[in-house]
């Protein structure tokens, strides 16, 4: 099944709408621009399973010049943006298979659809389609075609190195979460930002003057923790690392076990990649009208299933907020089902921020061609001449110039001899 263009207003507004991602892509541009000069990725097929939006079709258009065939699916059912979907499909000549609210069994059957044109290359958000692959023997043929893949989150980069620590894992793959013009950018800004983003369209409330939690203090929950208290919320954090937890206490915020944090909180935030942070133990305790979203890459870190079983009534009140009544009469408003908030009701990253990621997944792959015979099948870094390249481009298009060490300075950086 190919995405059906029902609606030619859908795909009209779609591309002006990637337009608008691409003017604020500049770095994804500029390799678009040496990519098409090069070709370097002639005759090789992708299939990509990511979140359909704005900046992920501009770098499907990339990979295009670099004469990539692609196949598109999305990454979560609730994040498609079909004007998108569209777009690609009808202006850019891209097989997409993802719509906006699809069901599990839809969702799963993209992702295969998606392998039927027997890639050379993977690209993952969450390690569905890497994971899809692994699981079923039919796939075994198209596994020994594969020469790499790239993963973009660290829910993903977890799994696959899950899989890799059993000697499962079937090809190598770049994380392309562990650059750092990656996870303290896209993570930080990208997901503080958007996050907040989400929850507003969703629900309208002012967050000043309110109690919000954010559970975990990882590169996601530092952003939101930093944007929600600009806002004039007063931030708290539950977390389990001892680490996170200081770093937290230190940037300022009080910290708190989450059994404790849930009586207080007016918004609480999930943004950890575990199972069951918030779960039946805390949802009779939390005040009258408390909101809840995650913004985690999977629907796991709010127990919905114990939520369901101690309502007795669920209605939709707005677009993307579900009011469940408990047995004690108390209200609590779950947005998106769950899902990662700053995608479903809102768009994702901004463009300049996913400018990075894209890059950093661009010239990964590239990197895959030129060197796989070299690679193993294993987890690796994105290696760093890329990510300083995208760094160096980056800045550069905003303008900014910085120093360069003098010879003399890199000699003494080098040295270990006295300092005076
Ligand atoms: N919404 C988005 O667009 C978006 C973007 C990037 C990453 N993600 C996802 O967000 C999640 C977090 O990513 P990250 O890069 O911040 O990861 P991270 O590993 O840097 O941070 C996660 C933090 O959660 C903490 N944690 C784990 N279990 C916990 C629990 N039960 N209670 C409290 N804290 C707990 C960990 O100690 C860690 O500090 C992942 O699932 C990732 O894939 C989402």
């Amino acid at each position: 099944m190919n995405y059906d263009i029902k609606d030619i207003r859908l795909a009209k507004k779609g591309i002006l709408r990637i337009e608008w991602a691409r003017q604020n892509m500049p770095v994804l541009s500029l390799i678009g621009e040496l990519f098409n000069k090069e070709r370097p990725l002639r005759g090789i097929k992708v299939s990509a399973c990511l979140h359909v939006t704005t900046e992920t079709a501009v770098l499907m258009e990339v990979l295009k010049k670099a004469g990539a065939e692609i196949v598109l699916c999305a990454s979560n059912p609730l994040s498609t943006q079909d004007d998108v979907a569209a777009s690609l499909v009808k202006h850019l000549k891209i097989s997409v298979f993802a719509i906006k609210g699809e069901n599990k069994e839809t969702y799963y059957q993209h992702i295969k659809s998606c392998l039927e044109i027997r890639p050379h290359i993977t690209m993952d958000d969450g390690a569905d389609l890497v994971s899809t692959l692994h699981l079923k023997p039919k796939y075994q043929n198209i596994l020994t075609s594969i020469i790499g893949g790239t993963e973009e989150t660290t829910t993903g980069v977890i799994r696959l190195r899950a899989l890799a620590n059993e000697g499962r894992l079937r090809y190598p793959i770049i994380a392309v979460n562990d650059a750092l013009t990656k996870h303290l950018f896209d993570n930080r800004y990208g997901t503080g930002q958007s996050t907040i983003d989400g929850i507003l369209r969703a629900t309208n409330k002012l967050i000043a003057g309110s109690n919000f939690l954010i559970c975990g203090y990882g590169f996601c929950g530092k952003g939101l923790a930093l944007r929600a208290k600009g806002m004039g919320a007063n931030v708290i954090i539950s977390e389990v690392s001892p680490i996170r937890a200081l770093e937290a206490v230190m940037d300022g915020f009080l910290v708190m076990p989450v059994a404790e944090a849930i009586k207080l909180a007016d918004i609480i935030v999930t943004v950890t990649g575990d199972i069951d942070v918030i779960n039946k133990r805390h949802f009779l305790s939390m005040k009258d009208g408390v909101i809840l979203a995650n913004s985690g890459h999977f629907n796991v870190e709010i127990d919905i299933p114990s939520l369901e079983k101690l309502s007795i009534r669920k209605r939709r009140i707005r677009d993307f907020v579900d009011e469940y009544t408990l047995k004690n009469r108390k209200k609590i408003y779950l947005l998106g089902e769950g899902r990662l908030i700053n995608l479903v009701s809102a768009e994702g990253h901004p463009a300049q921020v996913m400018d990075l990621s894209f890059s950093n997944q661009a010239l990964s792959v590239e990197y895959i061609v030129k060197n796989y015979k070299k690679l193993d099948k294993k987890v690796y870094k994105v290696p760093e001449e890329i990510d300083r390249k995208v760094a160096t481009f980056k800045l550069q298009s905003m303008g900014i110039k910085i120093d360069n060490l003098t010879e003399e300075q890199k000699d003494y950086l080098l040295s270990w001899k006295e300092g005076t």
